[in-house]
């Protein structure tokens, strides 16, 4: 059974090339995935298609009225689904959570605009609130996009080698060792010389030590959890 996602937006086309391109693309193409994407107009009754208001207590910009989202979401969840609202002030991503998500049968993302949502959908209709990082996005569609590339990896068949997943960043907590192809020289800089010996044990410590070197320069907060 391909895992089924459902995306809330108001803007469905931002998602177009995303889901045909590159691994995802083949992954849907292969019925790994099956992702479906809804314009939250569709669920909006008057005729402007109001899917937004001002917020109460006064203040800058719109939220997202609750009637649409109960809607939308009352017609597309399953039971057992996971809805997940994209959001910056929710769980930071991490590669756990994109893995327990690609387990599910049906998660629906519901992306905000403006300021944010109502509050009662918060309450009543997410379980769950995901953040890609600590900045502020205008939407939550391309959030939505990053969430479900990151868990479509964790799909068996979704990537080519299975192995790949083995040794990326963040694996055992560290970040990933350099990588480089043909030419082995190239304008005067060469490829380190163990990388061409063939002795697979000294290139594993070595790619083990850039591993530690990297994440000791980039993201020394890795390194001590991945000692504890
Ligand atoms: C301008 S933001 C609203 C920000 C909100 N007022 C706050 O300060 O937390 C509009 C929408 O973009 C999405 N968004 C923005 N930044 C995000 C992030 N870092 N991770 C996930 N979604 C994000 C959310 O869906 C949010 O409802």
């Amino acid at each position: 059974m391909p895992l089924t996602i459902d995306v809330i937006t108001l803007f469905p086309r931002m998602l177009d090339g995303f889901l045909a391109e590159s691994i995802l693309g083949r992954g849907i193409g292969a019925k790994r995935l099956d992702v479906r994407v809804h314009d939250l107009r569709e669920w909006t009754t008057d005729k402007h298609r109001t899917a937004d208001d001002r917020p109460f207590g006064g203040g800058a910009g719109m939220v997202l009225k609750p009637e649409p989202v109960f809607a939308a979401m009352e017609q597309l969840q399953t039971p057992g689904c996971r809805r997940v609202y994209l959001t910056p002030d929710g769980e930071p991503l991490s590669p756990a959570i994109a893995e327990e998500l690609s387990r599910e049968e049906h998660v629906i993302f519901l992306s905000g605009h403006y300021e944010g949502i109502d509050q009662r959908i918060r309450d009543c209709v997410i379980d769950r609130e995901i953040s890609i990082g600590d900045y502020v996005l205008t939407n939550g569609t391309l959030a939505a996009a990053v969430v479900i590339d990151a868990l479509s990896r964790f799909i068996p068949g979704v990537l080519g080698e299975e192995k790949s997943l083995t040794h990326e960043s963040f694996t055992g907590k560290l970040l990933d060792f350099p990588q480089y192809t043909r030419p082995a020289e190239f304008r005067g800089m060469s490829v380190p010389e163990v990388l061409l010996s063939g002795d697979h044990r000294k290139i594993e410590d070595w790619r083990h030590a850039q591993r530690v070197e990297k994440t000791r320069k980039v993201r020394p907060d890795l390194l001590k959890q991945h000692q504890t």
